[in-house]
């Protein structure tokens, strides 16, 4: 890797990876056939501080940057995709959201026990009909007293049923069609509220082992202490949020991506045709080199985004280019390293099959590719609009 590393930086890198391939790498396989959720491992990467890497250590966090955390992250991915998306959607968005938007109270509450790892997040935004078009919400927050009532579906929540802290993203005032994004909340949503219920989990391709469920809100009483940040703020919050939340998932996804590439190198060192080792042969070799060459831009991208969000800059033009670079490299370079295996790439005795099936999601949740070239042609005019004034 081209980027600089501290020496901190390396141990943690060294943990992460170590961690990754001992405890989860042996385990992966197994939990993706069963699409079983291991919270065994959710609690080791508490312990180990992976869930409050940049939460400050005033909050039992281990308040370090953002590149960090991305590179632990990485690590993780290599060995399990469906470990990754809990640690990055943990990490990114609910307890970022807290952080940056939360009173003092909702922090100590929430954010302490989230940065131990003993309270998992999710973020609600998506519902069955609002998706990529995320401000058609329809899920509804009234005032009652003290209290606001949700009532509502959400879909494709990561980990939501597992979570013992939801950022809920509701609409506290009826749409205006011509401001759709505004007048919508965000709420601290825990399961033990009454009117909560988990629906049905998906039955996915890939990220078997991290369940993806419906959340079901049925008049669900939420305290108003619950409410994030101002009324009325939430879409913002939410865009805000994935902003983080989509380094994350190129983080993960350059994780998939390397994966493919150091199962590809050892299968082509070992597996002879022709008389030889078919890492001899030019179009093993112009494979091996591109996927090279598309990790290694998409990774020094992503550190670069990064760096200039730990300077306190707006990423939302570098964060979606590094999360399209980044979700189509995995899916290319899953996509060669079955090629690579040939028939063995097609069957589940090795692991480029399941880097595969998981690959392909990167490509679609937290923004669509197709989302993110809308988001950074949007920004290159914003970008000339500002240059020009
Ligand atoms: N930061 C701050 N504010 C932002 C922003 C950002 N990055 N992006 C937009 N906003 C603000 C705008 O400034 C605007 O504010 P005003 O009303 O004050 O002018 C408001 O939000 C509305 O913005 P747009 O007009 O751009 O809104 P839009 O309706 O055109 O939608 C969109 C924009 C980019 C398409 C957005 O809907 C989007 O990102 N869609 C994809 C949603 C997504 O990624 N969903 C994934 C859900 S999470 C998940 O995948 C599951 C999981 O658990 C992993």
């Amino acid at each position: 890797m081209l980027t600089p590393l501290t020496d901190q930086q390396r141990e943690i890198v060294a943990l992460a990876r170590t961690f990754a391939s001992e405890e989860i790498g042996p385990r992966a396989a197994l939990l993706d056939r069963e699409a079983r959720f291991d919270r065994g491992i959710a609690e080791q990467l508490g312990a180990l501080g992976f869930l409050g890497m940049m939460i400050p250590e005033e909050y039992d966090g281990l308040g370090l940057d953002t590149l960090t955390y991305l590179l632990a992250l990485e690590e993780i991915a290599v060995a399990d995709a469906s470990t990754a998306v809990l640690m990055s959607v943990h990490n990114s968005m609910p307890t970022q959201m807290l952080l940056t938007f939360g009173s003092a109270e909702q922090k100590e509450r929430w954010l302490r026990p989230m940065a131990r790892g003993e309270l998992l997040g999710a973020f609600a935004l998506s519902e069955p009909d609002a998706g990529s078009d995320a401000s058609s919400l329809v899920c509804r927050a009234e005032r009652d007293g003290d209290d606001w009532l949700l009532t509502g579906t959400k879909s494709w929540v990561s980990t939501g049923s597992e979570a013992g802290v939801i950022l809920v993203i509701a609409r506290s005032s009826p749409m205006v069609p011509e401001h759709r994004s505004r007048g919508i909340s965000a709420f601290v949503v825990t399961p033990d509220l009454p009117g909560f219920a988990v629906g049905r989990k998906e039955d996915k391709m890939g990220l078997r082992s991290s369940p993806t469920v419906q959340l079901v809100f049925d008049q669900m009483r939420v305290p108003a202490a619950n409410l994030l940040g101002e009324e009325g703020r939430g879409f913002e919050y939410a865009m805000r949020s994935l902003d983080n939340g989509r380094l994350g998932i190129a983080a993960q996804a350059i994780g998939i991506a390397r994966a493919a590439l150091e199962h590809s190198l050892d299968y082509a060192a070992q597996r002879a045709q022709f008389g030889t080792a078919i890492r001899e042969f030019e179009a093993i070799q112009f494979k091996l080199a591109d996927m090279g060459a598309r990790i290694e831009s998409a990774r020094a991208l992503l550190h670069l985004t990064a760096m200039a969000k730990d300077r306190g800059e707006r990423t939302t033009l570098h964060g979606s280019m590094s999360k399209l670079l980044a979700s189509e490299t995995a899916m290319w370079a899953a996509t060669q390293a079955v090629q690579l295996f040939g028939g063995y790439g097609y069957v589940k005795d090795y692991p480029v099959e399941r880097l595969f099936r998981d690959a392909k999601v990167t490509e679609i949740y937290e923004g669509t590719s197709e989302i993110q070239r809308i988001v950074i042609a949007r920004e290159l005019y914003a970008e000339r609009e500002r240059e020009r004034r």
